[in-house]
């Protein structure tokens, strides 16, 4: 069976990330196989989870690039390229991509976003549904396009909303679901890229 080149992108804790590695190291019928944890923060606490994974990792520091986004994704795209990554997927990765690299891995890139999108794109989710008046929220894994968080989705998990809720107590309850959810959608991700 025919196995995806995995590359995962993160920006701090990486628990998502962990999910994924523990998904794929749990099944060998896993449809990828994780070749590379790129962070653009070199301080993410999750490269020490990849590096004691034994996944090969990379930090590229956005800030040395200052306001040249694309400069930054050359570098990030450089090192995908070298990993021979066929698809990538995004978790907690909190630098908005450009046109210029979301068309070079459009179709082979996905993302976990906590909310049940179409609401609630980009910052501040839980809280948003949260003053929202929301009974629900929960988390979608999406294909990654220019829109920020538009993509078609894949797959999506609620959650409830109890009385009383902080966005930190929503994201606290929101966050095993995004481990379930998470190696559950990229398999169907590479289903969809190995049937093409
Ligand atoms: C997760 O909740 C993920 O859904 C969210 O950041 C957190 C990262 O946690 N992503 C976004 O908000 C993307 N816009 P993790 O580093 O422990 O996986």
């Amino acid at each position: 069976m025919r196995r995806l080149k995995l590359a995962i992108l993160i920006s701090g804790r990486g628990s998502n990330m962990e999910a994924l590695l523990k998904a794929i190291a749990a099944d060998p019928d896993y449809p990828a196989v994780a070749v590379l944890v790129a962070s653009n923060r070199p301080d993410a606490a999750g490269l020490k989870i990849a590096e004691a994974a034994d996944v090969p990792t990379v930090a590229i520091d956005h800030r040395a690039y200052g306001k040249d986004r694309v400069a930054f994704e050359k570098e990030l795209d450089d090192e995908l390229r070298r990993s021979g990554a066929e698809i990538i997927a995004l978790a907690g990765f909190m630098r908005v991509l450009t046109p210029w690299f979301v068309t070079r891995w459009e179709g082979r890139m996905i993302n976990i976003h906590p909310s049940l999108l179409p609401k609630y794109k980009g910052l501040d989710t839980q809280q948003r549904a949260i003053d929202a008046g929301d009974n629900e929220a929960g988390c979608t894994v999406h294909w990654v396009t220019s829109g920020v968080d538009e993509g078609e989705i894949i797959a999506q998990a609620r959650v409830p909303i109890l009385p009383g809720d902080t966005a930190d107590t929503l994201a606290a309850r929101t966050l095993p679901t995004e481990h379930k959810l998470y190696p559950e959608a990229l398999k169907i991700a590479c289903a969809k890229i190995l049937q093409t």
